[in-house]
């Protein structure tokens, strides 16, 4: 195809260097061990790597406070090894898109180092700090004690937005742990000098960033309360409308946009808090991202359904939503939830996985395919002392933690699965022995041969790029049936949930197209069509493409 756009058409594979691949046997992934497997990643076709935090961090949230935007962890490898990658990475014809975490830093950071020193250090509004609070709430709660926190805000991960430093008399604003001062926006050097990260890394050759929790970076100027709503924890008790989505984003998201546009085909998507598909249309678009991710298929509530009718519901609302210039994004899983496999399959099956994958790429929009979901990686359950994710530890056990779907590749079954030649800093999942590349590429019936070939296919058809999203069951019960159509190519995608036969009437009369079987071994597109009605086998993946 003569348009074909990387970030819109390919395929983006995310990375969690510290589980990839371990070249050192320190027992935690890096880069070398990245580009050690830049093979594999061509093979299996995809086009970017979007690569979660490699910088130098004092780990209390694992990558994600940074310490040091512009370097790497020594942990992880070297400038040098960097370059190497991009270059590897490029000569393979696979682009590196970047995680930036630019709404806070880790308090390990020099910036905020210097901060804390005195109230009047030159970083001092490098932060966001604030008088204790003497609102008549607070003087009821503390009477004249100092450590009223200035509002209500709540932090991300428990407790109150509001640390106390007892140096300088005053709070610091962190959204997520304490560690993990949030920086102040407005200050005209922090943005100069974040937009030079930016900078930074566009010079060394990278194609685009994630940005983490973009839409955070700035807060109501007046520091108003949230106003309060029903939840289970402090967090979730509030309406986030004075902590994020500030209309000063906007500017923001312009200057970048234009720093990015400066080089041909360069990239950012955002990772939305609080993601709807409002806000996603807000935030993207051609003076702003190029796409921030909606979530629509992994929302925060703790009990969503996975059935064709909810999953029907869900593409709908957003195939409303997505038009012209608003591309969607199709995320399943990624490292802050657990897997997909885990969500939705039973044991050791795959047969569901295989429905799922074929979602992600199928469905119209950018699909974001974390480490391991190739092979159908189950998340590993970990005893409480094994906890290392900081809300897994504060909440457990009504929430485990992150850690879960953070381990280890699985390449093959030797020991710690190929991944290191040291015990790993998370445990291998004990399935490895029998869920592993090695075993998978020699399976023709595995999830990984499936999924190479439906990657393949997305390539070979411009239908599933960018064709238009067809349901052809528009009350589905057992089945999701829908076209992926441009004007001249029509691919049918169609796929049952259920354990059980079923058959179904479509909506249109397909009889007509001339259909060739793509994903199934035998060409049963005329039994499957007859009477317009398609039969499908338990769990069956069906595409048939037209002419
Ligand atoms: C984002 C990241 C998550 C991290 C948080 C704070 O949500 O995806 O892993 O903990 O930001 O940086």
């Amino acid at each position: 195809m003569d348009d074909y756009l990387w970030w819109r058409d390919g395929i983006i594979y995310q990375i969690y260097p510290r589980s990839f691949a371990d070249s050192n046997g320190d027992g935690l992934g890096d880069l070398p061990g990245i580009i050690a497997r830049l093979d594999y990643l061509a093979d299996l076709g995809i086009d970017a790597i979007w690569l979660s935090p490699f910088y130098p961090t004092p780990d209390a949230d694992f990558g994600y406070d940074v310490s040091d935007h512009t370097a790497v962890d020594p942990r992880f490898g070297t400038l040098e090894d960097f370059d190497r990658l991009v270059a590897e990475s490029h000569r393979r014809g696979i682009r590196l898109v970047l995680d930036l975490v630019l709404n806070h830093t880790s308090d390990q950071h020099p910036w905020f180092r210097e901060s804390c020193a005195s109230r009047d250090n030159p970083k001092r509004d490098w932060y966001i700090w604030k008088p204790p609070s003497v609102s008549p709430h607070f003087r009821r709660k503390w009477g004249e004690s100092k450590r009223g926190a200035p509002n209500n805000w709540q932090a991300a991960f428990g407790g109150p937005a509001w640390e106390y430093d007892e140096t300088t008399g005053q709070y610091y604003l962190h959204m997520f742990l304490a560690e993990q001062p949030d920086v102040n926006w407005r200050n005209p050097e922090v943005r100069k000098a974040q937009l030079d990260v930016v900078r930074f890394w566009l010079a060394r050759g990278v194609d685009g960033f994630r940005l983490d929790v973009f839409n955070a970076y700035f807060k109501d100027a007046q520091f108003k309360n949230n106003p309060p709503k029903f939840g289970l924890r402090g967090f979730d008790r509030q309406c986030h409308v004075y902590d994020c989505d500030q209309p000063e984003m906007i500017p923001l998201l312009n200057d970048l946009r234009a720093i990015l546009d400066a080089h041909p085909e360069h990239y950012a998507v955002g990772e939305t808090f609080f993601a709807t598909p409002e806000k996603v249309l807000y935030y993207s678009g051609p003076d702003r991202l190029h796409a921030a991710f909606s979530f629509d298929f992994t929302p925060t509530d703790l009990f969503y359904p996975w059935n064709p009718a909810w999953l029907l519901k869900q593409i709908e609302r957003r195939e409303a939503f997505f038009t012209g210039e608003h591309w969607p994004t199709n995320v399943f899983s990624n490292h802050d939830i657990p897997r997909t496999a885990t969500r939705y399959t039973h044991g050791e099956q795959d047969a569901l996985a295989k429905i799922a994958v074929t979602l992600l790429l199928t469905l119209r929009g950018t699909p974001f395919m974390y480490y391991g979901e190739e092979i159908g990686m189950r998340d590993v359950s970990l005893r409480r002392g094994e906890i290392m994710d900081p809300p897994g530890k504060r909440y457990w056990p009504i929430f485990k933690g992150r850690d879960g779907c953070r381990s280890p590749m699985q390449w093959d079954d030797t020991p710690y699965a190929g991944f290191s030649s040291a015990k790993p800093w998370l445990p291998v999942h004990p399935n490895y022995h029998q869920r592993n590349v090695a075993a998978q590429n020699e399976d023709t019936d595995s999830l990984l041969n499936f999924t190479r070939k439906l990657i393949a296919l997305r390539k070979e058809y411009p239908a599933l790029q960018r064709g238009e999203f067809v349901p052809l069951l528009t009350r589905p019960r057992d089945a999701l049936v829908y076209l992926r159509r441009t004007a001249t190519q029509t691919v049918l995608v169609a796929l049952n949930f259920h354990d059980r036969r079923v058959c179904e009437p479509l909506d249109q009369d397909m009889t007509g197209n001339r259909w060739r079987s793509l994903l199934t071994a035998r060409d049963d597109s005329a039994a499957l069509l007859s009477d317009n009605c398609l039969e499908l086998a338990p769990h069956q993946v069906c595409m048939l493409v037209s002419p």
